[in-house]
């Protein structure tokens, strides 16, 4: 499969710098449909800033961004969000004062203004308890989301970016704050999303692509299909888990950092 056919989302060139320093410089990315995508590099490289850029918080000084053909660079969060963009952050967001269901709810009902009324209301009750059943939130569904654990907090932000239905999914760091257990759970997860075929209305028939940031290398070696890894802000490698644990330029910039191997 060539990746630049089936990209979902795809970022060319793409150079940011903060006062004299170049945070990226020219980078390429692809996130296709049905695969993980990891993105990787020890601290500071610039994947952080890259992933600002794919979410419309911070706007290039060169380069573009395109999602799904459109041409994306100069949108707002917002409008990437009803072209089918979700994300999570890297410290839990929810409304901790409602129910792990209610959180849910509120999220399906913000991705589809105008269909809380009549017909909307059984899809919205069927995908809320289709997510709840996929990350093992059923028997937590009544529980006040801001006293939950945080590896359970982490399932009911990753519910709620599901339950807005994008055709891709951004990942900061998801797995911060999970112990082994829930790491190996979010790991299946994951690959079972992008493996099923979607439900929802965008890109009908194409299944979800996901690009996971991610500083736990085992879990980003396990569950990605193609990883790209940044060093002071330029793309050093992009392949397969095998490739990148075998690449001495990848070697090189973690040396003295997490081991790759
Ligand atoms: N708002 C900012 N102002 C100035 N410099 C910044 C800003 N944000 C990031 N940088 C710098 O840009 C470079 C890339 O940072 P970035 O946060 O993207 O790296 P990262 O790969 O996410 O690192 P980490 O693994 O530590 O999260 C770093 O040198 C960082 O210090
Ligand atoms: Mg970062």
């Amino acid at each position: 499969m060539a990746a630049e056919d089936s990209a979902v989302l795809s970022a060319r060139g793409i150079s940011v710098r903060f006062g004299g320093l170049h945070a990226l410089d020219e980078v390429d990315l692809e996130v296709a449909a049905g695969r993980v995508t990891g993105l990787i590099g020890p601290n500071g490289a610039g994947k952080t800033t890259l992933f600002n850029v794919l979410g419309g918080l911070l706007e290039p000084v060169a380069g573009s961004v395109h999602l799904g053909g459109a041409d994306i660079t100069t949108w707002p969060p917002h409008r990437r969000g009803r072209a089918g963009m979700a994300r999570t952050f890297q410290r839990l967001e929810l409304f901790t004062g409602m129910t792990v269901e209610e959180n849910l709810t509120a999220s399906w009902e913000a991705a589809h203004p105008g269909a809380i009324f009549g017909r909307g209301r059984p899809t919205r009750k069927q995908r809320v308890a289709e997510m709840m059943e996929l990350l093992g939130l059923e028997r937590i569904a009544g529980r006040t989301a801001g006293e939950l654990p945080t590896g359970l907090g982490r399932m009911v932000e990753l519910g709620r970016a599901l339950c807005a239905d994008p055709r891709v999914l951004l990942l900061d760091e998801p797995s911060s704050g999970l112990d082994v257990g829930e790491t190996q759970h979010f790991a299946r997860i994951l690959r079972q999303l992008v493996a099923e075929a979607p439900h929802n209305g965008h890109d009908a028939g194409q299944p979800l692509a996901i690009l996971l940031v991610e500083h736990d290398m085992a879990l980003v070696m396990e569950v990605c299909h193609v990883i790209t890894v940044l060093d002071f802000g330029r793309r050093i490698a992009c392949g397969s888990p095998d490739q990148i644990q075998g690449d001495p330029a990848v070697r090189a910039a973690y040396l003295g950092e997490t081991d790759v191997a």
